[in-house]
């Protein structure tokens, strides 16, 4: 019983997007390069927009960090929040459908923590992806 259950629920999960980093092991931190990487099947959503969530820190914190994430690529080099990567515990990054729709979660990383690094290896040039805020 106990079994055939455990199967059910892989089953399940490789059905859809599963994120595979970061997690409670890997983490990410405040220098960067920070990175999600992912599994998908044919079935997906084409695209996607990452969120980077808190719901543990006050107040809880939810940011849109790359949008139109073509989902085919498997992997991505996000760029940091307006604000810069914060340190702090209890992140979560989740996969969903687009920028009007953030709690429609398509995957879910596991909680994972931003540790303070002073090393500057990342640029912070800003790369363009497909822009959710221009203006006219
Ligand atoms: C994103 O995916 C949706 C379907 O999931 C599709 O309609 C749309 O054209 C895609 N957009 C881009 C920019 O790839």
């Amino acid at each position: 019983m106990r079994s055939a259950l455990t199967l059910l629920a892989f089953a399940a999960s490789a059905l859809a997007y599963t994120v595979t980093e970061p997690d409670a092991s890997t983490g990410w931190t405040t220098s960067g390069p920070n990175v999600v990487a992912w599994q998908s099947v044919s079935t997906d959503p084409a695209n996607f927009t990452i969120v980077l969530d808190n719901q543990v820190q006050q107040p809880p914190t939810t940011q849109v960090l790359d949008a139109l994430v073509v989902g085919s690529e498997g992997k991505i080099t996000v760029n940091p929040p307006s604000g810069g990567w914060k340190a702090g515990k209890g992140f979560r990054v989740n996969l969903v459908a687009d920028t009007e729709h953030l709690t429609t979660i398509l995957a879910q990383s596991p909680q994972f923590d931003i540790v303070a690094s002073t090393s500057s290896t990342f640029s912070t040039a800003v790369t363009a992806t497909s822009g959710s805020s221009s203006t006219l």
